[in-house]
């Protein structure tokens, strides 16, 4: 539930607008006393954020767990079946772009798109039309060879190590830094720009750019390491999660994935059994999961992903196996 407050602050919009939009029905919301309450869901419904594009969100608070690997490559395998794809990189390490062999132009990065400094109060009549001029320059499209037509279907918004001078910085926002990924994806969806899914990458811990992206997503993939036994990165992504579903209700955990694994191996069975015995982590174990291969670290050096460049080897394999399990969950 939200106040009338909140929402006028985290979107910029009066709350004499809300008002009046509450009393002509156009956004649902009950009375409290003399107070409007708004369930999140109205909210998302009114502002148009159920529709359009699914986004997915591929966190770890914990480091080389596969993040960014996995964001790649699960992405260029739903191009692959026809989707246009959305690569965000909220990490101001910048891997995707790296992954995918893209040069970075500091003036075109997720810095830009989060910064508040760079976008007009919901109320400016011009404020569309400066979303439609940020989205056309930040989505940039992947240099490929013809015979990785999947990458046509994919774009990237890279990352930069600016990103975490703005983060120190708040955004440059005066409003919750939570939303800023979320009115930049909700304009997104006004615009109709013609993207299917959104994947996005994020930082090794749960800070505000993680933060933004739970705000911003629907669906939560997080891949594991098999040696993270202490599983603390996990259990404190799914404790977020919880308290983030107040506030983004559509969020939902599509899959935690073993990276690295090997059945063969004490530590594979181990850590499984530890996440069946956990029920705020069990419902979620996928039952693929990824090997530990040396093709992995060969890949980023041909720049294109590994789905691509060996689209027969058994790592290719896994990943399709755990896109359909993820897929199949989202429904
Ligand atoms: N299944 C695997 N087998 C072998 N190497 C892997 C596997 N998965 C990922 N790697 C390699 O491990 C390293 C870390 O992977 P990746 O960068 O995807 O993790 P990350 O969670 O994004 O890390 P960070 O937290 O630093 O962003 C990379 O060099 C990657 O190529
Ligand atoms: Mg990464």
């Amino acid at each position: 539930m939200y106040t009338l407050r909140e929402l006028a602050q985290g979107f910029q919009v009066s709350e004499r607008t809300l008002t009046r939009k509450l009393e002509t029905g156009e956004l649902r919301g009950y009375r409290v006393g003399n107070q409007w309450r708004i369930r999140g869901r109205d909210w998302l419904e009114y502002t148009g954020a159920v529709n359009g594009p699914h986004v997915f969100v591929v966190a770890n608070a914990k480091g080389g767990a596969g993040k960014s690997t996995f964001t790649v490559n699960l992405a260029v395998l739903r191009a692959a079946q026809g989707k246009r794809v959305l690569l965000v990189d909220l990490d101001p390490q910048g891997h995707l772009a790296t992954l995918l062999h893209m040069p970075v132009d500091p003036d075109r990065t997720t810095v830009q798109l989060l910064d508040e400094e760079l976008r007009l109060p919901r109320a400016h009549p011009g404020r569309m039309d400066r979303w439609r001029t940020l989205w056309t320059d930040l989505m940039q499209p992947i240099p490929h060879a013809e015979e990785h037509e999947p990458l046509s279907r994919v774009w990237l918004v890279p990352a930069h190590n600016d990103l975490a001078d703005l983060e120190r910085a708040n955004f440059h926002r005066t409003k919750p830094v939570e939303y800023a990924l979320r009115e930049a994806l909700d304009a997104l969806r006004e615009l109709d720009v013609p993207i299917d899914e959104v994947w996005i990458d994020t930082p090794p811990n749960l800070g505000s750019l993680t933060r933004n992206a739970l705000m911003a997503s629907h669906h939560v993939v997080s891949p594991f390491a098999k040696s993270d036994l202490g599983l603390d990165g996990l259990d404190r992504l799914m404790v977020l999660v919880e308290q983030y579903l107040e506030f983004n209700p559509y969020l939902r955990v599509a899959g935690l994935v073993m990276n690295y694994g090997n059945p063969r191996t004490i530590m594979h069975n181990e850590i499984r059994e530890t996440i069946m015995g956990r029920p705020a982590l069990a419902p979620f174990l996928l039952d693929a999961y990824v090997s530990e291969a040396e093709r992995f670290n060969q890949a980023p050096r041909l720049g294109v992903p590994l789905v691509l460049c060996e689209p027969n080897s058994s790592s290719t394999l896994e990943l399709r196996r755990v896109l359909e399990e993820v897929t199949a969950r989202v429904g």
